[in-house]
């Protein structure tokens, strides 16, 4: 009895401090400008109007289920494929994938043997973690090399073809988390036909910018491509696949029963809204705020000598260099930011030479969150102003923490999110 006693004593005070936490949480995110390019809001119409709100799980594929009760799941598994082909004009989808990580990690699975050898853009070039890093298990299980950039700071395509040529890989891997320009899909294509390897692109980050068609991209000229759900599209925690009809078995094979067994069916609903979403106008204007916010960003940090890396942006992020321009690391840089509420996060560059992240020479500055929040380009200039000012230590800690919460008072007043927009506004 005793010892039941101080259980409870325990469990209560464990469940009192985890909903505090969870609320700290909240309100410190309501404190805080979030520059994290990965990151961004669910509007709020989307958590209340979710389409399941059910806690069902799934596994195996369409029409071939090991758990009972599939009749519906099959048809929300169809439509929400079917919704992702439309969106982007691919001939098969799969989502399933608990995230982009994971999405990658069933390609490989479908179009590699254990020591088959892949190309991808190297990390401090911009590449990630999957794509052949040796600490992780794309680098232990596959032989990834990788091609880099030249002196403008774009791929450098001879190179990779030159590389290409050499080692003859069986897939060539593009899609990167930090390089800011648009890739040249033809040139990929046409060095993957020279050599018979399959073409894959990670568009984790582009995902939504793509769908909104705020940037081209020719789909059909790749094999296979995994995205995030949940970065600038705008969805719920996960990893979509596209392929070409004739991968489609593998693909599928690869993610069940090759790397995962069951997901969560609420998942699919809510990746499906969430690609219906991306067809509207609100949707559309969002896109676009988030890649005339990292011009506005870039334009102003360009007013500083060495700051930009590689001069711009076509994306939704602006990649600085704090070592060179201010002699400090990126980290020192993201901290400084984060003291008075700015969140960005060190970003490793080509000069860097290694992955270290303490190490790195950069920072990296998104603009989804400023986007869905509503924030205009006048704001976004003066944060960009800001940040230079707290890099450059012209601000005290409270001066600046005051003009940030000045700069979130305008994001709230502009904030589209939690209004009760109707459901579908289709362009
Ligand atoms: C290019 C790229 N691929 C894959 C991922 C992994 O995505 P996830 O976090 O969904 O596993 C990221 C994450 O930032 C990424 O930038």
């Amino acid at each position: 009895m005793q010892h039941e006693q101080l259980n409870r004593d325990h469990l209560d005070e464990q469940v009192s401090r985890i909903y505090d936490l969870g609320k700290q949480q909240q309100e410190y995110e309501k404190r805080v400008i979030n520059l994290i390019a990965s990151d961004n809001v669910i509007p709020a119409w989307r958590h209340t109007q979710s389409p399941y709100k059910g806690d069902m799980i799934q596994e195996g594929i369409v029409g071939d289920r090991p758990f009972a009760g599939a009749a519906f799941h099959n048809k929300i598994e169809s439509l929400a494929a079917k919704i992702a082909c439309d969106v982007f004009g691919a001939e098969h989808a799969i989502l399933q994938s608990h995230s982009c990580s994971q999405a990658n990690q069933a390609v490989y699975h479908a179009l590699l043997a254990d020591g088959d050898t892949a190309l991808a853009l190297r990390f401090s070039a911009g590449g990630h973690l999957t794509h052949g890093l040796r600490q992780n298990f794309s680098g232990r299980h596959f032989r990834f090399h990788h091609y880099g950039l030249n002196d403008s700071g774009l791929i450098d395509y001879d190179a990779l073809r030159e590389l290409a040529v050499d080692v003859h890989p069986k897939l060539i891997v593009c899609g990167s988390s930090s390089y800011p320009w648009l890739y040249d899909v033809h040139a990929l294509r046409s060095i993957c036909d020279r050599v018979g390897a399959k073409l894959m692109f990670d568009l984790s980050h582009e995902a939504g910018l793509i769908a909104a068609g705020v940037i081209d991209f020719p789909v059909a000229a790749a094999d296979v491509i995994t995205m995030s759900l949940d970065k600038t599209l705008r969805g719920p925690h996960g990893g979509i696949i596209l392929c070409k009809a004739n991968l489609a078995s593998a693909i599928d094979r690869a993610v069940h029963p090759g790397t995962q067994s069951s997901f969560p069916i609420r998942r699919l609903t809510d990746a499906a809204a969430a690609l219906l979403d991306t067809q509207t106008l609100d949707f559309y204007a969002y896109a676009k705020r988030a890649l005339d916010l990292a011009e506005v960003m870039a334009g102003e940090f360009s007013l500083t000598s060495g700051l930009v890396f590689g001069s711009g942006t076509q994306k939704h992020y602006v990649l600085l260099n704090t070592r060179e321009a201010f002699g400090i690391p990126g980290q020192v840089a993201e901290v400084r930011l984060e003291q008075v509420g700015i969140l960005s996060n060190r970003q490793v560059l080509p000069s860097d030479g290694s992955a270290r992240m303490s190490q790195a020479s950069g920072l990296r500055i998104g603009t989804a969150w400023m986007a869905s929040r509503g924030y205009e380009a006048l704001e976004a200039q003066k944060i960009a102003r800001l940040i230079v000012d707290l890099l450059r230590e012209i601000h005290s800690n409270t001066e600046a923490s005051n003009l940030v919460q000045k700069l979130l008072g305008v994001a709230r007043e502009a904030d589209c999110l939690h209004a009760h927009e109707p459901l579908w506004n289709f362009r």
